[in-house]
């Protein structure tokens, strides 16, 4: 979507081709939209609920054929449609016409490898990781909105002075979201344990990786809190996954391909009455070409086996390359999360490990899973009520 940057009221409104399209001539530059786009748009009471704003015509409503038969600007900065064959009328706002434009914004969009709300970070990132505090984000929607936007940009952010209580990791969500509980609970605990159902709840070093590529769908955001870490070594670490794929592609193009044409297999069975598997590839695009999601885990790897076999050397050498980056010091951001603290990972996208620890001392943190669209939902309805000026707890659900 394009921001409105100045004035844009157009200057004139033309139908083209018999009423297929029209041109809206901006200030800045010209748009033109099919007709059929502008039908499915409109924005009268027949086409959305004006309470809830849901869509109450179907594509089969569209005549097939559809074309515009009048088009006219009024003193109401709308566009007024009439529409052939069956008379239809509607309006829609100019405003709106400019922000949702199609006609060059796509291809402005599939030229870049990610969204908009991306930037990508390598080590020197530890130096401007957003850290809140918890009391802030808590009372002021302000400080929410602001730390919400820095998960959502870099995939990563810590919040400082957590109260000191069990599962304070859920209160956390509570803020922008809904925990997504799995068959390890509503949250985890991640401390040293003798006969681990899971090697994180061990004290051994862990390669960075993303959490259960085995799901379907993987949740969406991770978030550590820690209760304790007095212990030798015991550090956290994130990597930029957009980084990791960023770099391949750029270093080597077949294997970016590789990583992204073929399903690698996942799999978790280490707990009674579990059994998850899912296929997915490790670097996943959409249709635009733009890197989307990052699944990464040794621990939970199977056998590939939907590999063609003239690839499968190739994409060992893929893989192997997306572990070393993984590994990289130029990658890796290395903090020591103390009592109180907390940090969160876009688990579609940022890689977490830990150094080994070892006594004297205890390492223990809480682990919990919440998914990003609630979070982005947030950002949105705390974007569009502080610049309302009215109590972002008063903003009305839309579903
Ligand atoms: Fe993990």
């Amino acid at each position: 979507m394009t921001n409105l940057q100045q004035s844009t009221h157009p200057v004139s409104v033309n139908i083209l081709n018999n009423g297929s399209e029209i041109k809206l001539q901006w200030p800045d530059r010209a748009s033109r939209y099919h007709a059929v786009w502008l039908r499915d748009n409109g924005q009268d009471q027949n086409t959305r609920n004006p309470a809830n704003h849901q869509k109450l015509i179907t594509i089969a409503d569209i005549p097939e054929g559809v074309f515009v038969e009048h088009a006219i600007i009024t003193d109401q900065n709308r566009l007024e449609l009439g529409f052939g064959p069956d008379q239809w009328t509607t309006s829609i706002d100019i405003e709106w016409l400019y922000a949702h434009s199609y006609e060059d914004s796509y291809q402005e969009r599939a030229n870049t490898m990610f969204a908009d709300n991306i930037t990508t970070w390598n080590s020197g990132f530890v130096k401007n990781i957003t850290r809140s505090n918890y009391d802030d984000v808590r009372t002021s929607p302000e400080a929410l909105l602001e730390w919400l936007r820095a998960v959502d940009r870099y995939g990563v952010a810590i919040l400082l002075g957590l109260p000191d209580k069990n599962a304070a990791v859920l209160d956390v969500i509570d803020l922008f979201g809904y925990i997504r509980e799995t068959n390890y609970g509503q949250y985890f605990e991640i401390r040293s344990e003798i006969n681990p159902i899971n090697l994180a709840y061990t004290s051994i070093g862990l390669q960075s990786h993303t959490d259960n590529p085995y799901r379907d769908p993987v949740p969406g955001l991770q978030l550590f809190g820690c209760l304790e870490n007095n212990t030798e070594g015991g550090e956290s670490i994130v990597v930029d996954g957009f980084r990791i794929a960023e770099t391949i592609r750029q270093e080597n193009p077949r294997w970016f391909e590789l990583l992204c044409t073929y399903n690698a297999q996942f799999e978790y069975c280490g707990s009674t009455g579990t059994h998850l598997q899912a296929s997915r590839p490790m670097i996943e695009c959409g249709p635009d070409g733009k890197i989307i999601h990052i699944r990464f885990n040794n621990r939970s790897c199977a056998a590939l086996t939907e590999i063609p076999y003239d690839h499968m050397e190739e994409y060992y050498r893929a893989y192997r390359r997306f572990g070393d980056l993984a590994n990289s010091n130029q990658l890796e951001v290395i903090f020591k999360l103390q009592p109180g603290q907390l940090f969160i990972t876009d688990n579609t996208r940022v890689l977490h490990g830990r150094t080994g620890f070892s006594g004297p001392g205890n390492r223990w943190m809480q682990g919990a899973y919440a998914d990003k669209d609630a979070l982005k939902s947030k950002i949105r309805v705390l974007e569009q009520s502080l610049n309302l000026g009215i109590d972002a707890n008063q903003v009305v659900k839309i579903y």
